[in-house]
């Protein structure tokens, strides 16, 4: 069985991969950040000796997209630096590394889908810090799978399904979003697309670097949150709330984000034959733990 040290074992995909990886035939030995602090070369090192895995999987990051903007040197230290010593640690033990990066790299301006040969272009603080991970961890590690995501949301942590959830419940009406664009992807399809790969490392059949992965049906905010009440709804927590859509301009955030950042996931289908999850069919199990 292929030993994994994930990281960040409280974040939506960490936790995830931890409750999933029996299925899979992965032994995964998930550490909080007070266990494995990313951004200390030496808590990474001692993670490593302690736990002697096959493979490193990086679920940590500075996720925080607007506090990135007035804390610019944290949201690098995780995201660029953190990045950089785990390639080097993995290079160092001779470890493979699989780490999750953003659709935030790219500037969204682009009318059709996003490949992985496409240009990058972050607009905010909190891309710029995982694109230059991503860089780092490019020029350190030979042996790395990089997987870019979009709009992740999970059973456990904070994320857009929760909020509109809890805002659901005190408000008659809420403006949400409907110009900006992008792919919803669950942690626990992004956790069991991971652990799939480890199976493909395992057995040598693998080919390094960049991949997409996110959910379809590509939407807005707007749609989205649409989507989340209409789900509620069926399952007869109605909560009322009308859902109205606004442009970005009425929502003025501290980091800009992209338009449009629907990303291309042919190479993972083609590759590993791991198709896009449609986003919408974890929806309800969200849902009921949150009512429940
Ligand atoms: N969330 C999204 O919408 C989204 C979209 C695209 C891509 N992604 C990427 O997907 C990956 C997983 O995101 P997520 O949504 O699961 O994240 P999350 O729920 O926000 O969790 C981030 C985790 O990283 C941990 N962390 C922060 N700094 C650390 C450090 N120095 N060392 C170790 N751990 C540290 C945090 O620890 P604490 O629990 O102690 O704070 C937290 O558990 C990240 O690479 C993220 O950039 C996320």
């Amino acid at each position: 069985m292929m030993k994994a040290l994930v990281t960040a074992a409280n974040g939506q995909v960490g936790h995830a991969l931890s409750q999933l990886a029996e299925a899979y035939d992965v032994d995964v030995v998930s550490l909080p950040r007070t266990a494995l602090d990313i951004s200390q070369a030496q808590s990474i090192e001692q993670a490593i000796g302690e736990t002697k895995p096959d493979i490193i999987i990086n679920a940590a990051a500075y996720t925080a997209v607007d506090k990135a903007e007035s804390d610019q040197k944290t949201a690098f230290l995780v995201n660029e630096t953190g990045a950089a010593n785990l390639a080097s640690a993995c290079h160092k033990a001779n470890l493979p590394l699989i780490h999750i990066s953003t659709d935030y790299v790219y500037s969204g301006e682009q009318t059709t889908s996003y490949k992985e040969t496409d240009g990058t272009g972050p607009l905010n603080i909190y891309g710029k810090s995982k694109l230059a991970g991503d860089m780092a961890i490019v020029d350190l590690l030979t042996r790395h799978i990089i997987l870019r995501t979009s709009w992740v949301f999970g059973l456990h942590g904070n994320n857009f399904v929760k909020t509109m959830l809890r805002l659901g419940k005190d408000r008659d009406e809420l403006g949400i979003i409907n110009d900006q664009h992008g792919g919803p992807t669950a942690a626990e399809d992004i956790a069991e697309t991971i652990l799939k790969l480890c199976g493909f490392i395992q057995k040598g059949d693998v080919e390094w670097g960049l991949y997409h992965y996110s959910g379809q049906p590509a939407c807005s905010w707007y749609d989205f949150a649409v989507e989340i009440f209409d789900h509620a709804r069926s399952l007869d927590f109605d909560q009322g709330v009308t859902v109205k859509p606004i442009p970005t301009s009425d929502y003025p955030t501290p980091a800009a984000r992209p338009k449009s950042t629907i990303l291309d996931c042919s190479k993972i289908k083609n590759r590993y034959n791991i198709p896009q999850p449609d986003w919408r069919s974890r929806l309800d199990t969200l849902i009921q733990a949150e009512f429940a």
